[in-house]
């Protein structure tokens, strides 16, 4: 195959999204959108891209700092999106061979369908093809105008067309694939005497039809691809077709999702079969969840490495931990960074955990909060225990040993340790460490006065 390289719009501010933020850093089903399209162009075999920016460029670029095959471009001003693609120049300068052009706003477009239309454009020795849809409501979009041969004469836009032309129902998709020779020759002859006074890069299709080159419109099966996101309504649909998408690829791998239609799973997530996710979850971030797990009600995991056979009760919170196999969290944790669970950990409700280590066996079953602590294995956390490791200035650790069994209701004051095999004594305040094989008991000694609230009355 010859090279392909690619060229993506986004400079533009969007401004139907009433956003401070650009449009194209929205984020759809867990990434932003112009990751999306970045995505389906390399997956077309298109390198280098060319991010063509203008609106919070420096937030773009950030984005895909790392990733030596994206350019940059910069288009000080947003003339049209001919003056975009002009803009790209000097990024492909010395490229000969086909360049892809896309928006960065259609995160629905599939790398096979730029496939497609890379195929069909080369086979068709075509100088220039535009990707097309037949829509039942094509208001908004530019409009294919074709001979009485069917052949692609020209593409208008909305604001200038007529109401014949405005009754055409094959629209425009904004994705392109265009001779970087012919492109680049002619996309300075693009002229802005439009209703909108901008350089439109669709202007070319009647400039190759003129010059008597091969000029193609493929129109595609689904419509639903080329769908531009423009407003926070459009966002939530795309974002529900790629959530259904990532949900019916975890289906066929062999997890269950007790309703799709309510699971909200990012991009990036894996899940092992036979795993089950129930209704109202959110799972996002570079999670990874191992086989043999059940996901119960309301859950949400971020940033989680999770082993097989974990089982995660209703309404629990789990962001940046660890959990080897068959742990038991829930209902209503709260397990926040930094926490790592050893194998068969139970942790029961309303146990909050932040940066503590927990190992093989061990258990909090109610209401404790661990904090910077590293408990070993076999321990048992009554209800209660509540690690007291901030002093108003900083952190401090607690260490238990393994085969410890703290009482209900005991306040650990870190930095403080207490030695294997101990027993720390209900309602105890540890200050000081205790020794291992040790009882530590504090509590002020019992006084009942019989007959008091007698006398009172
Ligand atoms: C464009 C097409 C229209 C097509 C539609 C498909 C033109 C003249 N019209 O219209 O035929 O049906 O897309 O969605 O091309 N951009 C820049 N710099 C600019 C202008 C735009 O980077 O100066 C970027 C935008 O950020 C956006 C993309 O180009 O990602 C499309 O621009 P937009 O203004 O939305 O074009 P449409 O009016 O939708
Ligand atoms: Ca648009």
């Amino acid at each position: 195959m010859d090279t392909v390289a690619a060229v993506i719009l986004a400079a533009g501010k969007g401004t139907r999204m009433k956003s401070g933020m650009v449009k194209v850093l929205h984020p759809a089903a867990g990434r932003p959108m112009i990751r999306w399209a970045v995505d389906a162009a390399r997956a077309a075999g298109a390198a280098p891209a060319v991010l063509v920016v203008g609106h919070q460029a420096d937030a773009v670029r950030r984005v895909f700092a790392d990733e030596a095959d994206i350019r940059c471009a910069m288009q000080e001003e947003q003339l049209g999106t001919g003056h975009a693609v002009a803009c790209a120049r000097e990024g492909l300068a010395g490229f000969k061979g086909t360049v892809l052009i896309l928006c960065g706003d259609t995160p629905l477009l599939r790398g096979e369908t730029l496939q497609g239309l890379i195929a069909y454009h080369r086979e068709n020795r075509a100088v220039l093809t535009v990707l097309t849809a037949v829509i039942a409501d094509p208001h908004g979009y530019g409009r294919v105008v074709r001979d009485s041969d069917g052949r692609v004469v020209r593409i208008v836009e909305q604001k200038d067309a007529t109401p014949e032309e405005r009754a055409l129902n094959e629209i425009n998709s904004g994705i392109y694939c265009m001779e970087a020779d012919f492109l680049f020759a002619n996309i300075d002859s693009v002229s802005s005497d439009n209703a909108q006074q901008e350089f439109y890069l669709t202007d070319l299709v009647s400039i190759a039809v003129k010059q008597g080159l091969a000029c193609l419109g493929r129109s595609t099966d689904d419509p639903d691809e080329i769908m531009g996101v423009n407003d926070r309504i459009q966002l939530a649909e795309a974002s529900r077709i790629l959530r259904r998408r990532i949900n019916l690829d975890l289906m066929c791998s062999g997890v269950s999702l007790v309703d799709p239609s309510q699971t909200y799973i990012d991009h990036g997530v894996r899940i092992g079969p036979d795993s089950i996710v129930h209704p109202n979850c959110s799972i996002s971030g570079s999670t990874v969840i191992g086989s043999g797990c059940t996901i119960e009600n309301g859950v949400s995991i971020k940033e989680c490495t999770i082993g097989d056979g974990c089982h995660i009760k209703a309404g629990s919170v789990l962001e940046g931990s660890v959990l080897h196999a068959d742990v038991s969290v829930g209902p209503m944790a709260h397990l926040r960074p930094g926490t790592l669970l050893h194998d068969q950990v139970k942790i029961g409700n309303f146990v909050e955990t932040k940066k503590a280590v927990m190992g093989q066996g061990s258990k909090a079953s109610h209401l404790t909060y661990l904090g910077d602590a590293e408990i070993g294995s076999n321990v048992n956390i009554g209800c209660g225990t509540i690690t007291c490791n901030y002093d108003g200035v900083n952190k401090h650790r607690t260490v238990i040993g393994d085969d410890v069994f703290i009482g209900s209701d005991v306040q650990l004051v870190a930095p403080v340790t207490v030695g294997r095999n101990s027993l720390v004594a209900a309602g105890t305040t540890v200050t000081v460490d205790v020794p291992p094989d040790s009882l530590a008991i504090s509590r002020v000694a019992q006084v009942n006065k019989e007959g008091w609230r007698l006398k009172k009355k």
